[in-house]
């Protein structure tokens, strides 16, 4: 999914149009082996670069649609089959190869329908029950929900014959394949999000690097201008244009858009937000910290919990810059809010530490390694530190079905934490557990909340 999106993103953003050559039967009468299809890029080094873009080619009449019919009473898709090269394609550009392109290309290979219909439709049909099954297999393993816009969409006319309700011939699915379309796409803007987080990742540990080599000052300089650069929310716009990066391949969190975390989250068969909500309100009302950090902080749960005359400043850390710009919205007016787009199991959290650290579902997502280390660290002398835990459940999945494909498509990467070792590590790293209360869901599972204080 991640080549098919490079390679489709990047020709839509260029404007490249794509081109194909086969080998093998074209009707019955004819069989066109590598020897044929590999002199075509020679033709094409022989066109100038304007008879080379499909739209001179098509209004010129060198390439046409191929439609689809009625056969014995059913509709052949030969649609699928795109356009294809004319007699005049031949005459013209062919003829910059051979001395009698007819001879070669005739009238009847150029249209295989002529030589044998029956055997033309059924080779359409083979060609679009192929489709079918290898489309069906990105909905099997949930890999379209990485799909970007326009490849979604064909995958469902592959697979399903249409996409809500449209065929590929829809304006609605033809305009999905513009580039203005393709620039203004959630999908897209998610791609820039995460080239912006691996550039923001990247700088960081140039910064880490170079701070140790006390020669190198004016390098160290420079990585604080690129760093503060590639933070901007203005980065977004110098990267417009550009291929991004795959969210998927950077961090599964990065693919699930916060609209799809959110339905999950709130659906029937999860419902967990409001509880989380009310868990951070305790662990609030239990420390009154001036200070907090929010690990893994997604759309900002609970933010609204905060009485801004006892907490004055609030670190909202998360990886996924979507959800730091949602909550940047949504909490606007939160005075003291300050937001960290960070992998907490790879980077290491370097703000101030808080009077309470609330990580709540973090470490099941972003494991106990660095991840505990960061959130130990950014406790304060005397501060708290709040986890809450998902329970195993022996009714209910670890990720609950909620019907949201981009977060079913990463439900691999849960791993439950136990929380009695969890509180062994932290006793013994100088945390006495204050409380811990069990909170069951509506769902059949249930959360561990426990608050650790440092000694
Ligand atoms: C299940 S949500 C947390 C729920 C939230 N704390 C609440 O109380 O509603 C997990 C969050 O952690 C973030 N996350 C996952 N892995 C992370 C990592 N390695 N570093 C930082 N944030 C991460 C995700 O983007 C997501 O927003």
């Amino acid at each position: 999914m991640v080549d098919l999106n490079n390679a489709l993103v990047s020709s839509i953003l260029t404007g490249y149009a794509g081109f194909t050559t086969s080998a093998g039967y074209v009707g019955p009468d004819y069989r066109v082996d590598h020897d044929i299809s590999l002199l075509l890029p020679e033709i094409w080094c022989r066109m100038q670069i304007k008879e080379r873009d499909a739209d001179f080619l098509i209004a010129h009449g060198y390439l046409e649609k191929v439609s689809d019919f009625c056969f014995e009473g059913r509709t052949v898709l030969a649609s699928r089959l795109g356009y294809r090269i004319t007699g005049a394609f031949a005459e013209r550009f062919l003829g910059r190869i051979f001395e009698l392109p007819g001879a070669v290309f005739g009238e009847d290979m150029l249209r295989p329908e002529e030589q044998n219909l029956a055997q033309f439709a059924e080779g359409v049909d083979a060609i679009v029950a192929a489709q079918a099954r290898v489309a069906k297999q990105y909905f099997e393993d949930g890999s379209v929900a990485a799909a970007c816009p326009p490849l979604e969409a064909l995958l469902h006319i592959m697979a399903h014959g249409h996409y809500k309700g449209m065929t590929a011939d829809d304006e609605g699915v033809r305009s999905l394949f513009r580039r203005d379309a393709m620039l203004s796409s959630d999908w897209y803007r998610r791609r820039l999000r995460a080239k912006q987080s691996r550039d923001i990742a990247l700088w960081t540990r140039h910064i880490e690097s170079l701070t140790a080599v006390p020669e190198l000052a004016d390098r160290l300089e420079e990585s604080h201008r690129q760093l503060a650069r590639v933070s901007s929310p203005d980065y977004l716009n110098e990267l417009e244009g550009t291929i991004g990066a795959d969210p998927s391949l950077h961090h599964p969190w990065l693919s699930v858009p916060l609209r799809d975390y959110e339905a999950h989250m709130n659906s029937q068969a999860v419902a967990q937000l409001t509880p989380l909500a009310v868990l951070f309100a305790e662990a609030l009302a239990a420390t009154k910290p001036a200070s907090v950090a929010i690990l893994g902080v997604a759309g900002g749960n609970g933010l609204d919990r905060i009485d801004p005359s006892v907490t004055r400043r609030i670190h909202a850390i998360d990886i996924n810059p979507e959800y730091l710009a949602a909550v940047r919205e949504r909490h606007a007016t939160l005075q003291g809010l300050e937001l960290h787009c960070l992998d907490l199991a790879e980077e290491q959290a370097a703000m101030l530490p808080s009077d309470l650290v609330h990580a709540a579902l973090i470490f099941e997502h972003a494991g106990v390694d660095r991840c505990l280390e960061n959130a130990l660290a950014l406790v304060a002398p005397g501060g708290t530190l709040s986890v809450v835990l998902q329970l195993p459940s022996e009714t209910a999945p670890a990720v609950g079905h909620s019907q949201v494909p981009s977060v079913q498509a990463h439900r691999n990467h849960f791993q439950f934490v136990d929380p009695e070792s969890l509180t062994i590590q932290l006793e013994s790293r100088g945390f006495h557990q204050d409380r811990t209360t069990s909170v069951p869901l509506p769902s059949g599972k249930a959360f561990w909340q426990a608050f650790f204080k440092r000694k």
